[in-house]
């Protein structure tokens, strides 16, 4: 079965030509995105998602395309089209098509937006979480408004790719005082020997991720120590677990570092307990 895209209200072969030559998108990585888990046909911390998609385009200047409600219809109407019940469902908006030229459009353009879903296999994901990850850390090289979900990846694709040729996961980045800002596509997390879990501060340097604050949530209700601040390098090599966490990954344990284990390097109970807390849907 052809995968079928949503492109600007119509349902259409995900290859058919349907995205402008001067969309801004194309020209300028000029727009946002969201993606979501979507389990059991559940879009997983949907709100969330929404949210962050808004915040994305007010900082932006891109007004949102259609009524919240318009966007949920197409949402699941392009999961459906596709048939599938466990996805990634990844939404693009840009701020439209129009003449080349840096700054916005001089009239207003209609924003550009696009849908698309691909299996994700749940079993998959569960095998790698039972081995662990292995991540490697590049230099942090990205802008300095890392918190909007900006389809301006490159720095995050170079990244992703260097990890790739390198046998691992993900790529921890690292910032110019040696602190951990987050994976090229996920967010990181260490515990502590004394059984802290902590994550880097929602600042402008990450993005605040959605299965991050369902963490948090789900970490609360577990009455577990917490610290939202930044961590080293040298701290994660010394710390008890470490995991990423992202609408992809859920909760991943990261076993080595740069080839060096962290603690034994076999996945740690913390994070096995909030890969299955948010498995069986706490905090949802
Ligand atoms: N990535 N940090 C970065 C740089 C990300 O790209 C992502 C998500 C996250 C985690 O956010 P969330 O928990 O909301 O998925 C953190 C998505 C999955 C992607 O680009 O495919």
């Amino acid at each position: 079965m052809a995968r079928i895209a949503y492109v600007n209200g119509r349902y259409a072969p995900i290859n058919d030509p349907a995205i402008g030559i001067e969309d801004r998108g194309f020209q300028f990585a000029d727009g946002v995105y969201e993606v979501w888990l979507v389990k059991g046909g559940v879009f997983q911390d949907h709100a969330g998602h929404m949210a962050r998609l808004k915040r994305s385009l007010t900082e932006l200047r891109i007004p949102m395309p259609m009524s919240e409600a318009s966007l949920d219809i197409a949402l699941a109407e392009t999961l459906r089209r596709n048939r599938l019940n466990n996805a990634l469902v990844y939404l693009q908006v840009t701020r439209g098509v129009a003449k080349r030229d840096h700054a916005f459009p001089a009239s207003p353009v209609r924003p550009t937006i696009v849908i698309t879903a691909r299996p994700l296999s749940m079993a998959a994901s569960e095998k790698r979480a039972e081995t662990g990850i292995d991540v490697i850390t590049r230099p942090d090289e990205r802008w300095k408004r890392c918190d909007i979900k900006s389809v301006s990846l490159l720095p995050n694709v170079l990244a992703k790719q260097a990890a790739r040729e390198s046998g691992a996961y993900e790529a921890w980045l690292i910032d110019a005082d040696g602190f951990i800002t987050e994976g090229s596509s996920s967010n990181a997390w260490i515990v502590t020997p004394e059984g802290v879990l902590v994550t880097r501060k929602a600042d402008h340097g990450i993005l605040n991720g959605v299965t991050r604050l369902r963490i948090m949530r789900i970490a609360k209700s577990l009455g577990l120590s917490f610290e939202e601040r930044a961590f080293s390098l040298e701290e994660a090599l010394s710390a008890r677990e470490a995991f990423i966490s992202s609408a992809s990954s859920l909760v991943m344990p990261v076993v080595r570092v740069d080839g060096r284990p962290i603690a034994n390097g076999a996945p740690g109970s913390l994070a096995s307990a909030l890969r299955e807390a948010y498995l069986a849907g706490a905090e949802a």
